[in-house]
């Protein structure tokens, strides 16, 4: 279940380098990251739009992502999310929480690298497992061992995650402490190929 947004005090735009002012930012990462509830707090303490790209998903589709993913399969669902992120990605900046999957597509992982500012929340497997114990709404997590599931798609996606702008560790630590680790990065990053 998503925390509560505590909205301690709100960030001025304008205190973020120009270059991340006029884009969206999306935190990548894997399932039990924290990317939603983070990516709420980031975008209330930037007065953005946030989005779940999952939401969306559901939104669109008029269904949750575990029916999308038994109707249709995962092939489907990621055609889905790499529209919805294309659209998110044209509408005005906004902080965007993607699946876990979504950075792993090449065409995805290259509009956000093109649109947005990409940060990976990277957390270890036990901190994952921590967090994902008792997910239902999960299908990748849904058959077989959820440590063996979660170790390959560390191995798998960890690499991918990498290619993401900035990093940040999460710890067990709230979700307001995470995000004031994201805005203290975004402070000070600046663009090296800009
Ligand atoms: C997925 C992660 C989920 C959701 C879907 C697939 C993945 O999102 O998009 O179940 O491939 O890792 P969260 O990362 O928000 O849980």
């Amino acid at each position: 279940m998503d925390s509560p947004v505590i909205l301690v005090d709100s960030v001025p735009a304008d205190s973020l380098p120009a270059q991340i002012r006029c884009r969206s930012i999306a935190l990548v990462g894997l399932m039990g990251a924290g990317k939603t509830n983070v990516g709420r707090r980031l975008a209330a303490r930037l007065a953005l739009p946030f989005h779940d790209t999952d939401i969306e998903i559901e939104r669109d589709a008029g269904c949750s992502v575990p029916e999308l993913f038994a109707r249709y399969g995962e092939t489907d669902f990621r055609d889905r999310e790499r529209r919805v992120i294309r659209r998110l990605l044209a509408d005005a900046p906004s902080v965007l929480a993607t699946g876990g999957g979504a950075f792993m597509d090449p065409r995805t992982r290259k509009a956000i690298q093109q649109q947005a500012t990409s940060i990976w929340l990277r957390c270890d497997l036990p901190l994952l497992l921590r967090r994902l114990t008792g997910s239902t709404n999960r299908p990748l997590l849904q058959n077989g061992d959820p440590v063996e599931t979660l170790q390959q798609l560390i191995m798998q996606r960890h690499p991918i995650y990498g290619e993401a702008d900035l990093v940040v560790d999460g710890v067990d630590e709230s979700p307001d402490v995470t995000t004031a680790k994201v805005l203290a990065v975004l402070r000070t990053w600046t663009y090296v190929n800009s």
